[in-house]
């Protein structure tokens, strides 16, 4: 990967990749167009380094990709939301539609057209006291953009720790009530570049309920599912592709998982879920401050996509496991509030850790 290939730049805004290494010989890249995460460069168990980050080797790849969502920061909210509308206080707020049905309903999907996956941040490289590099994006977001409320400063920062983890914090405030709910759309295959599909890959949700996604417009219904009996059992670690066929309602509309998990959270920073590959021995366990994840494995890839590895991203080709808060909070009051208070400082962690291991 070179960094020229994403240096371009995008309404008059330059776009760079910027490269973090740990002192254990890890890198992990990152770009400003979207804040995407780019790469994350790991050895397997017989000391191969390759990229577990999905993704492509230029700029112009990210911009003309069938799945739009590659690596980047969503905002200003993650998920869909019913009818791309929502009530705040008394106040009908309408936001941009970027999604369309065939029987005529609609939605606003990951804050919109020109959200804050396809806008062009401001990086800038750091170290931290441990003497980990970092990078940190940083974004304005005019109040009425997408519909949205409020001027809101958003800071996003990647840290590659010596402890071999990826750590993405997330920092916003607001001059307006505005609803905020920012995730990482990083899809994973342990198995590198030329990794087929993640069906292989096991899974460890701690997560004992779901939210049921309404198979017209794919956002949530409102209802709340215990994972028990279901395939979305992840509470022991299973293959992801070991219940994926079962004629169950959810998967067969959301093609494979699609869905989002109501964690178990234990403490403010917590474990969230463990993926390995025994093929390549690699794992990443996932800590955060978020209530809940949104898994997706790429169950609408086509093909069309070729990745870094040169190979087509087809059907179940990668995992993403989005820690976030609950997707379209503002239309389900009894959900926790995503909303925030004007000068209220927003703040989440989440971390991606690196591990060899058995399984
Ligand atoms: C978008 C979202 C995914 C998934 C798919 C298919 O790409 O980012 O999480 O929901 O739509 O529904």
């Amino acid at each position: 990967m070179n960094s020229s290939d994403f240096k371009s730049s995008i309404n008059g805004i330059q776009t760079d990749l910027f490269i973090l290494k740990n002192k254990n010989g890890l890198s992990a890249a990152f770009t400003n167009y979207g804040a995407r995460w780019i790469s994350f460069n790991v050895p397997d168990k017989n000391g191969t380094i390759d990229d577990i980050v999905l993704g492509f080797n230029s700029l112009q790849e990210y911009l003309k990709a069938e799945e739009k969502y590659h690596g980047a920061i969503i905002g200003r909210i993650a998920g869909r939301i019913k009818r791309a509308g929502f009530n705040l206080n008394n106040k009908q707020i309408e936001l941009s539609i970027n999604e369309k049905f065939p029987d005529g309903s609609y939605g606003h999907l990951h804050g919109g057209i020109q959200s804050f996956s396809f806008r062009v941040w401001e990086g800038t490289k750091n170290i931290n006291e441990r003497g980990e590099e970092m990078v940190s994006f940083h974004l304005l977001s005019p109040a009425k953009e997408e519909g949205y409320p409020g001027n809101l400063k958003v800071e996003v920062t990647y840290t590659l720790s010596n402890n071999n983890s990826v750590k993405i914090e997330y920092n916003a405030s607001s001059d307006k009530l505005t609803p905020l709910c920012l995730t990482n759309h990083a899809y994973f295959n342990l198995n590198g570049r030329s990794g087929h599909d993640v069906l292989n890959h096991y899974l460890q949700i701690n997560g004992s309920e779901f939210l049921e996604m309404d198979p017209i417009d794919f956002s949530v219904t409102g209802k709340i599912i215990e994972v028990k009996n279901t395939p979305l059992d992840f509470n022991k670690m299973k293959k992801i592709g070991a219940d994926i066929n079962v004629r169950y309602y959810q998967i067969i509309e959301g093609r494979g998982y699609n869905s989002y998990f109501i964690l178990t959270q234990n403490a403010a920073f917590y474990s969230a879920a463990i993926l390995k590959s025994e093929e390549s021995g690699r794992s990443l366990e996932i800590l955060t401050t978020e209530p809940g994840l949104q898994l997706y494995c790429g169950g609408y890839w086509t093909g069309q996509d070729f990745g870094k590895g040169g190979l087509p991203y087809r059907k179940y080709g990668g995992v993403a496991l989005e820690l976030q808060q609950y997707p379209d909070a503002v239309n389900n009051r009894h959900f926790p509030t995503i909303l925030l208070e004007p000068n209220q400082k927003y703040y989440q962690l989440t971390e991606y850790r690196f591990r060899l291991s058995t399984i």
